[in-house]
């Protein structure tokens, strides 16, 4: 079932001028009251194409899954605030939430769970060719990898436009292997037997749990855990969810879509910045603790070194996300009785640089990575793990982008234009007379 959505409404126009003659360029409302400029027929009108770095400027799409206000620090999934969700809702509720619209009634989620615990047993070859990675291979790699080598065992789902039966089936099949594969990862960089999947005693997230860790977990990390993944879901047109989108509107198989999106998330100024953030602080914390020197090679322009875990494309205020994990930081390692140095760092420094101007004046506030490390740390997840995890949260917003992208009539194949700087047209020269 899909939501219906309430397409952009043009909401008035505006008039570029170019070579003397004037185009007049529809200017769309979203459901939120935000604007865009619709220039879709600019280049066939005008020769002209816009040149945009980072797309900072720029809507690839329209959507309907969350809204983001940065200004004012807003996450929304279908319409509900991430604060209600993280306080009342579960992992799997949201996953569902965010590809099918709705909260599910309570046959929905039976049949949506059933379906993933179907499926949540692991191919031989996909374990053996997990477990046959150098100890030391990065998680992400070996996800992505995995995850690509789907298609060579599931030629079923490799067609060019899924079925809605059929994308369910592939959606909830990569619900219940990606947790698989995160926690077969983990044993393996530890030279520890596979823990096989137990879905029909354990819910999402203490499966998982005792799949990485081989006992049943404290109900206080399941519930860290479900939160963290839940804030971790979807935020729309993201580096990586925008690769999977690209991805998938060249009719690529759904398995090399969210592969690509792994790839993405692993970059440090996306993804792999929560596992960067906690090398920062231990970096710090190796430094003898002060803070203030790192704030200053931050400001730095010739110290390549960033504050990571702070400022967002999008966010010019806290990202609500961020608010969340610091509050329940205190809560979670009050519980399981942590006392982390680590985490009286990252207020530290989050105190300090909040009063200086360099990051006030640009907005620069802790997004999401910047407190996440901490509590993964807590539940006795390595940092080589942490943008697994990220990813392990980030699929149902992938999958439901995917589906989003793959069922709308505006999608085309993605291919942006350029400005060219290079040489002109020239003769070729024989190397003779080079
Ligand atoms: C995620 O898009 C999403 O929604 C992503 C995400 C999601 O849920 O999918 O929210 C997840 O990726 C969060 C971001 C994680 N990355 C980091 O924490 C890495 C550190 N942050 C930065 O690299 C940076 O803030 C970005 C990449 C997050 C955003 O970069 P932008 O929007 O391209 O901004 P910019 O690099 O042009 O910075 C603007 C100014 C620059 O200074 P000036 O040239 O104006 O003097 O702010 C400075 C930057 O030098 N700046 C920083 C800084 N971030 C920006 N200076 C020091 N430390 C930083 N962290």
């Amino acid at each position: 079932m899909t939501v219906a959505r309430k397409m952009p409404m043009t909401k008035n126009s505006a008039e570029l001028n170019y070579n003397d003659r004037g185009l007049e360029l529809p200017v769309l409302e979203g459901s939120e009251g935000e604007l865009g400029l619709d220039i879709n027929k600019l280049r066939q009108d005008t020769g002209l194409v816009t040149l945009d770095h980072g797309f900072m400027n720029t809507a690839a799409c329209t959507s309907a899954i969350t809204f983001l206000d940065g200004e004012r620090g807003i996450l929304r999934y279908r319409g509900y605030p991430i604060e209600e969700l993280a306080e009342k809702s579960s992992f799997m509720e949201v996953a569902y939430l965010l590809i099918y619209g709705e909260l599910p009634t309570a046959a929905q989620m039976k049949s949506f769970t059933q379906a993933i615990n179907a499926q949540s047993q692991t191919k031989p070859e996909l374990q053996s060719m997990i477990q046959a990675f150098p100890r030391d291979a990065h998680p992400m790699g070996v996800l992505g990898s995995v995850l690509s080598a789907m298609s060579a065992y599931y030629p079923e789902y490799l067609d060019q436009d899924l079925s809605a039966e059929k994308a369910s089936q592939v959606m909830t099949q990569l619900m219940a292997q990606v947790k698989n594969f995160a926690a077969f990862t983990y044993r393996t960089g530890r030279k520890e037997p596979l823990v096989q999947a137990q879905s029909s005693r354990y819910d999402y997230c203490t499966d998982f749990l005792q799949m990485m860790h081989g006992q049943e977990p404290d109900p206080e990390v399941v519930k860290a855990l479900n939160v963290l993944l839940i804030l971790h879901a979807d935020h729309e047109q993201n580096c990586s969810t925008s690769t999977v989108r690209l991805v998938g509107s060249s009719k690529a198989n759904i398995y090399a879509a969210i592969a690509a999106g792994v790839g993405a998330l692993w970059g440090p100024l996306h993804g792999g910045a929560n596992q960067a953030v906690i090398e920062m602080l231990q970096e710090i914390q190796a430094d003898g603790g002060g803070y203030k020197k790192f704030i200053q090679k931050a400001k730095d322009k010739n110290d390549s070194f960033r504050l990571m875990g702070f400022g967002h494309r999008v966010y010019k205020n806290f990202d609500p996300r961020a608010r969340i994990i610091k509050q329940s930081c205190d809560a979670v390692l009050a519980k399981l009785k942590i006392k982390d140095p680590l985490l009286d760092i990252a207020k530290g420094l989050e105190e300090e640089a909040l009063k200086d101007p360099y990051f006030v004046e640009r907005k620069l506030y802790p997004n999401v990575d910047f407190y996440s490390g901490i509590i993964y740390k807590a539940l006795n997840i390595p940092t080589n793990m942490f943008t697994v995890m990220f990813a392990l949260g980030r699929l149902p917003g992938w999958l439901a982008q995917w589906k989003e992208m793959a069922e709308s009539k505006d999608t085309k194949i993605g291919r942006p234009r350029q400005i060219y700087t290079g040489a002109v047209e020239r003769s070729y020269k024989p190397l003779s007379s080079r």
